[in-house]
């Protein structure tokens, strides 16, 4: 059996990371979505907030779950018998970043691959952070984030 973890900060979700879920988990007979909980890092969205959402995204797909994790990565996908990492590399801009990562994670755990997938050419721009940023101004996110998502991802950033 084939398990593989795709991690990130999901703050929020959006549709390229809908894109390489659904990706993923074809190739795979388990898919972990994973959460990081990172108190060095301030989140617009709460854990608990981005785990229900990605959790209503997969809902459709039985093989995969969503948890969240703390510390190293490594240790988190060695507790889950992983046998791969998955990481979304939209442009050439995210390799340099995504290479150093999935370096250190090799020296960390050797029998550990990191796969890389690439998302819709039309998601290559889409950024959590460019979804905080025009939600939070008030912009349209109907072509950011997972329809099913959107109203409450448009209030909780108009809150602020
Ligand atoms: O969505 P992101 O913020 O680009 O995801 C980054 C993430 C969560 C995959 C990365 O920061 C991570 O794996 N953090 C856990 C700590 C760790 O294992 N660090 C060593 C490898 S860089």
């Amino acid at each position: 059996m084939r398990t593989a973890i795709y991690p990130g900060s999901f703050d929020p979700v959006t549709l390229g990371h809908a894109d390489i879920i659904q990706r993923a988990e074809k190739l795979v007979d388990r898919l972990i979505v994973a959460v990081l909980h990172n108190p060095a890092k301030t989140s617009t969205f709460s854990v608990e907030e981005r785990v229900q959402m990605l959790r209503e995204l997969v809902a459709p797909f039985p093989n995969v779950e969503v948890t969240s994790f703390h510390g190293l990565l490594v240790n988190f996908a060695r507790q889950h018998d992983a046998d791969c990492i998955i990481r979304g590399v939209r442009a050439f801009s995210d390799f340099e970043y995504e290479f150093q990562m999935a370096l250190v994670n090799r020296k960390l755990a050797p029998d550990l691959e990191t796969i890389f997938l690439m998302p819709k050419e039309k998601y290559s721009a889409v950024s959590s952070r460019l979804v905080r940023e025009i939600g939070s101004m008030g912009g349209e996110l109907k072509e950011l984030v997972p329809e099913p998502l959107l109203d409450r991802i448009v209030t909780r950033l108009a809150k602020g």
